[in-house]
């Protein structure tokens, strides 16, 4: 029996255990991705859910320093989709059988966005029968307004906690109170106890960031108890102040490597979570999702946006699916899928089962 049989069949695993299987390499890397495909296998089965993504708007008062569409970057041609736009998005996705949309945007914490967001929510479920789980990602919000939006029919939400250590994350955001590491976290405790859903997850190989920072953030996702996780490589975007730093970053293929071990030893530590093969990963590497879902991930998230706005939702360069639609996309990752001997899961929910148990 190797190291990573004997740490990877622990009950808990240490910091330093996590620490020592991220940084396996040769074939204890590749036994770890079996470890972790197999406990897949037995706990969420070969299942793959789609989640129809519409990137609604790129409107951001914001400015992460590692974001393209962030507020300053004046080169960003602002775009933010009709309410009519979005509905036929969605009829989109439930005629195609996706089961759940995403709504994703940049941060408004305005009244007018809020309540426009109400009213997207019943609509969208008007429009669709209430076919479709929905699941929204903006941001940084007051616990009423998470709450109105669940009452309204939100049943899932996304925030990024980007990294688990406050020293790396004020690295990462202006020193303002905009961008403050105990408000993010503070918004996932709020979302938890409103009922939602709640998925959270980091950008991997940022500039200044360790080893030690990426198993504290695994330790983090499982502390928290998260029911979804969406993890990527850091791309940089050159109209961005953290492409200053890009000389300390390591090579594309070893942030891609890195991502897949945290992927994998995420699910060896939350069994049960849903995991989400993310589109950065396959701006590195041709198959980088398939590859993602052969080792632990379950979900993808098909791009339904409107193909014109596409550009302009650059978060980082060499962004995929750019000039496609959503038929495009529809068919590439439906023989993306077939070739992971994996199954879409067509007219399916997919809740993540921790989730489930939690409650
Ligand atoms: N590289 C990779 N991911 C990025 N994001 C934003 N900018 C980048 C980048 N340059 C991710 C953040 C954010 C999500 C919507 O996109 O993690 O939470
Ligand atoms: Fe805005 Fe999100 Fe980009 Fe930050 S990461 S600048 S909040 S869109
Ligand atoms: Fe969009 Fe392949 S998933 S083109």
């Amino acid at each position: 029996m190797q190291q990573v049989d004997i740490i990877t069949a622990k009950e808990r695993l240490s910091h330093e255990n996590i620490a020592y299987l991220l940084s396996l390499k040769g074939p204890e890397k590749i036994r770890l991705f079996e470890i972790a495909a197999s406990i897949k296998e037995q706990f969420v089965g070969n299942k793959v859910y789609f989640r129809g993504l519409i990137e609604f708007s790129n409107i951001c008062d914001k400015n992460c320093l590692y974001c393209g569409i962030r507020h300053d970057n004046t080169h960003v041609k602002r775009y933010n989709l009709s309410d009519e736009e979005i509905y036929s998005a969605a009829r989109y996705a439930c005629e195609n059988n996706y089961g759940s949309l995403v709504l994703q945007s940049g941060e408004l914490e305005t009244f007018g966005f809020v309540r426009r967001m109400e009213k997207l929510l019943q609509g969208i479920h008007k429009t669709t029968n209430n076919k479709l789980r929905i699941t929204l990602s903006c941001g940084e919000q007051d616990k009423d307004t998470y709450r109105r939006w669940y009452e309204n029919g939100a049943n899932r939400y996304l925030l990024r906690i980007e990294s688990s250590n406050p020293l790396l994350y004020q690295k990462l955001h202006p020193g303002d109170n905009r961008h403050n590491y105990h408000r993010r976290l503070n918004c996932l405790y709020d979302l938890q106890a409103t009922g939602y859903q709640v998925g959270t997850g980091v950008m991997i190989g940022l500039p200044f960031q360790k080893i030690n920072d990426l198993a504290d953030d695994l330790l983090f996702m499982s502390r928290f108890d998260i029911d979804m996780i969406g993890m990527g490589p850091y791309l940089e975007h050159a109209d961005t102040p953290l492409y200053a730093s890009r000389e300390e970053l390591l090579p594309l293929e070893e942030r891609f490597q890195l991502t897949l071990k945290m992927i994998a030893v995420l699910r060896i530590m939350m069994k049960d979570v849903n995991i989400a093969a993310t589109t950065a990963l396959q701006s590195i590497d041709k198959l980088g999702r398939e590859k993602a879902i052969k080792i632990g991930a379950n979900v993808i998230m098909p791009n339904i946006t409107p193909g014109k706005y596409r550009d302009d939702y650059l978060l980082y360069q060499n962004k995929p699916c750019t000039d496609e639609n959503a038929e495009d996309c529809k068919t590439c990752l439906e023989a993306r899928i077939a070739l992971t001997d994996h199954k879409i899961a067509f007219g399916e929910w997919g809740d993540s089962i921790h989730y489930q148990r939690r409650q």
